[in-house]
C-alpha cells in the first residue's frame, strides 16, 4: 500500500494515512501530517499492521481543514467500525454535520470527509436494526455506501472498510477518478493505475455515480440505485519502470530529458503518406470539422499556456477565430457556444475539475469537444467527442514539462488537421509542416545537450528577489510558462509579460540587477517581431536589468545586449516554443534545487487537482 501511495503522492502530499483490518478484524489507523515519509516512520513503530490483508490508504491535498494529523485521512466513524478516505469536496457537508451532531456524533476533525464515515455507520446500523436481509456483510457495506452517496453533493471518490466485512473494500465515485485493478486472488482500487501497476496491468474504468465492491475474488459494480453495471475493461501498456526515476536525481530532470522521445511519440503514426491525420477516438466527422466557425481552447496551468501557443498556430493555419480561456473562468461568463463551436480541452491528467466542468458546460451548449490528454481512460477524454492522446508517458513531477511539449505538438496536429479538412492548406503544405515537426525531437535534444551554462547560471540566479520574462507572439506564452515554472518550483516572484506591454507599467519593476529572461523570435521569418523584441531588451537593459537572452543560433546581433545568451536551433516561428521553453524548464529546476527545494513536490501544489 505504501508503494502505491508513493506513486500517487504527486496528487497531494499534505498528509498521509492508512487503515488496515488486522488479523483480529480490528481497525488499525495510522496517519500523519506532511509527506509519506512521516507516515512510514510512524508505521515502522506500529506493530500488527503487516499481517493485515485488507486496507485503505490516502495521500491528501487539503481542502477542508488544515494539513494536520487530525485532519489526515482515514476518518473513523463514531462507533469505530468504519474507516473512510475521500478525494474531492462534499459540498453539503456543513448541513450533514449539523444533522449528525444533533444525533450526538462528535466530530474529531475539520474535514468534510468525516461526515461520510459517520453516515456510513448510521446507515449500517439502521440496516442491521431493520432486520431486512441485505445479504452478507460486504453487500451490506455496498448498500450503505449507495445510500450515503445519494445524500452527498459535490465531487467525491470514497473508499471504506468495515470491521464487520473483513476482506472487502467498497468504493464510490462522482466526478473524481477511481479505477479498479484486477489481480489474481487480490484486487485494487486507486485514483490512477500507477498505484497498482506493479501488481496488475488489467484494469476497469468506473463510470460516473457508481459503487464498486472488491473482495479478493470478486468485483461488483452498480450504480447509486443498486443496478448492476459492466465496467469498461482496459489494459495498461506502459511498464512500471516508466514511473521510476531511473538514475535521475528528480522526476522532473528525467521528464525534461525525455522530451525528444515524448514529442516523437506524440507524432508517431499520426499521418499517412498522403498527409491524412489520425485522431485516436474520432467521433467527429470531417463535415463536423468543416462546420466549425469558432474554436475555444480551455485548460489550466501549464496546459493553458500550451493553449495560448496553439491559438497562434490554429488561427494562422485554419483562419478560424480561436480563443483561449482559463477553464475555471469559462463557464461562469456564459460564453457564446453552439453546434459549430469546437472546444479543445487540454489536460495532462484528464481529471482537472475546472477543465472537466468547462467541457461539460460546452457539451450542454451543443459544442463539439476535442480533448488533448496524456492519460488514457481518464474522465476528460472519456466525456469528449474526439481525443488526441499525447502518448508522453507518465509525468510524475508536479511541475509539468514533457506534457507541455507534447501538448504543443498535439495542438499543432489539430491545427493542421483542421486546415486540411477545411481545404485552407493543401496536403503538401501540411506535409511540409509535419516534416518540420518531425525534426523537432532532434532539435530539442540539441538544446538539452547544451544546458551546462544554464545550470551554472541557475546557481547565480538563485538569490534573485524576482525574475521577469518577456516574449512576443508565441514567445509570450513561453515567457508565461517560464515564470510559472519558477514560481511553482523556486517560490520566487516571477512574471511573464508580452514584451510590448512592459513599457505600459511593469517596466517600473526593474531595478539594477533584476534578471529579465528575453525570448527572442527568429530573425528569419517575421523579423520585424525579432527587431521589436531586441528594442525591448535594450529598454530593460537601459534601466539596469540583467538580461538572459534566448535566441536562435546565428543571431549574433543580440549578443551585445545580453548578459547571458542561450542559443537554440533555428526553428519555424510557430514551432519555436518546442525549443525555447526547454532552457526555462531547466533554469527553474536548477534554481529550485540550488535553493534546496523539493523539485518534484513543491509546497502547496498537487498534480491532479480534482476540486474546483
Ligand atoms: C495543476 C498542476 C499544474 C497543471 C495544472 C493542469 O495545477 O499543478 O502543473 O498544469 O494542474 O493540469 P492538467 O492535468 O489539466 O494538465
Amino acid at each position: 500500500m505504501l508503494d502505491g501511495l508513493r506513486r500517487l503522492e504527486y496528487r497531494g502530499y499534505d498528509s498521509a494515512g492508512v487503515a488496515i483490518l488486522d488479523p483480529a478484524d480490528a481497525l488499525q489507523i495510522e496517519k500523519r501530517a506532511g509527506k509519506l515519509a512521516n507516515l512510514e516512520k510512524a508505521l515502522a513503530e506500529h506493530t500488527g499492521l503487516a499481517d493485515g490483508t485488507t486496507g485503505i490508504g490516502h495521500t491528501r491535498w487539503a481542502t477542508h481543514g488544515g494539513p494536520t494529523d487530525r485532519n489526515a485521512h482515514p476518518h473513523r466513524s463514531k462507533d469505530g467500525r468504519v474507516a473512510v478516505i475521500h478525494n474531492g469536496i462534499i459540498e453539503n457537508f456543513a448541513r450533514l454535520r449539523v444533522e449528525l451532531e444533533a444525533q450526538g456524533v462528535e466530530f474529531l476533525s475539520d474535514t468534510d470527509t468525516e461526515c461520510a464515515a459517520h453516515l456510513l455507520a448510521v446507515e449500517l446500523a439502521a440496516m442491521e436494526a431493520a432486520d431486512v436481509d441485505h445479504g452478507p456483510a460486504p453487500a451490506r457495506l455496498a448498500e450503505a455506501m449507495r445510500r450515503v452517496c445519494q445524500r452527498l453533493e459535490g465531487a467525491f471518490t470514497l473508499l471504506a472498510v468495515d470491521t464487520h466485512a473483513p476482506g472487502a473494500v467498497v468504493g464510490a465515485r462522482r466526478n473524481s477518478p477511481l479505477v479498479v485493478g484486477v489481480g489474481t486472488g487480490e484486487n485494487y482500487l486507486a485514483s490512477d493505475v500507477s498505484a497498482f501497476i506493479e501488481h496488475t496491468r488489467d484494469a476497469i474504468e468506473l463510470g460516473q455515480d457508481q459503487v464498486v465492491l472488491i473482495t479478493t475474488g470478486a468485483i461488483t459494480i452498480t450504480d447509486f440505485d443498486g443496478n448492476p453495471v459492466e465496467g469498461k475493461k482496459f489494459h495498461i501498456d506502459w511498464d512500471a519502470s516508466a514511473a521510476e526515476k531511473g538514475g535521475y536525481e528528480y522526476f522532473m530532470a528525467k521528464e525534461i530529458d525525455e522530451q525528444p522521445r515524448a514529442v516523437a511519440d506524440t507524432l508517431l503514426g499520426r499521418h499517412s503518406e498522403t498527409g491524412e491525420m489520425t485522431l485516436d477516438e474520432v467521433r467527429l466527422t470531417d463535415q463536423d470539422l468543416r462546420d466549425v466557425d469558432k474554436v475555444f481552447i480551455v485548460a489550466c496551468g501549464t496546459s493553458y499556456h500550451a493553449g495560448q501557443v496553439a491559438k497562434y498556430a490554429i488561427e494562422h493555419w485554419t483562419r478560424i477565430p480561436c480563443e483561449v480561456e482559463l477553464a475555471s473562468e469559462f463557464r461562469y461568463r456564459d460564453p457564446v457556444l453552439d453546434r459549430s463551436t469546437l472546444v479543445v480541452a487540454i489536460s495532462q491528467s484528464g481529471e482537472t475539475m475546472d477543465t472537466l466542468m468547462a467541457l461539460r458546460h460546452a457539451k450542454e451548449q451543443k459544442a463539439r469537444v476535442l480533448a488533448i490528454c496524456n492519460t488514457n481512460g481518464s474522465t476528460i477524454p472519456r466525456e469528449s467527442d474526439a481525443v488526441l492522446y499525447t502518448h508522453g508517458g507518465p509525468e510524475i513531477a508536479v511541475a509539468s514539462t514533457k506534457a507541455f511539449l507534447t501538448q504543443l505538438t498535439a495542438c499543432y496536429l489539430v491545427g493542421l488537421h483542421l486546415a486540411q479538412v477545411r481545404g485552407v492548406m493543401f496536403a503538401d503544405e501540411v506535409g511540409a509542416v509535419l516534416e518540420r515537426l518531425n525534426q523537432m525531437p532532434a532539435k530539442i535534444r540539441a538544446v538539452l545537450d547544451a544546458m551546462g551554462p544554464v545550470r551554472e547560471l541557475a546557481v547565480d540566479l538563485a538569490a534573485a528577489k524576482s525574475v521577469l520574462f518577456i516574449g512576443r507572439h508565441v514567445g509570450y506564452p513561453v515567457a508565461l510558462e517560464g515564470a510559472l515554472k519558477l514560481k511553482e518550483l523556486a517560490y520566487m516572484h516571477a512574471e511573464g509579460f508580452a514584451a510590448g506591454e512592459l513599457k505600459h507599467g511593469p517596466i517600473s519593476l526593474i531595478e539594477p540587477g533584476t534578471p529579465v529572461v528575453c525570448v527572442v523570435p527568429s530573425p528569419r521569418g517575421r523579423s520585424v517581431l525579432r527587431d521589436k523584441l531586441v528594442s525591448n531588451i535594450q529598454e530593460v537593459r537601459a534601466r539596469g536589468a540583467r538580461t538572459i537572452v534566448i535566441a536562435e543560433e546565428g543571431d549574433e546581433a543580440v549578443v551585445p545586449f545580453a548578459d547571458h545568451v542561450i542559443f537554440v536551433p533555428p526553428t519555424p516561428t510557430l514551432l519555436a516554443p518546442l525549443v525555447t521553453t526547454v532552457p526555462l524548464q531547466v533554469l527553474a529546476c536548477e534554481i529550485a534545487s540550488a535553493r534546496g527545494h523539493d523539485v518534484d513536490q513543491p509546497r502547496n501544489l498537487a498534480k491532479s487537482v480534482t476540486v474546483e
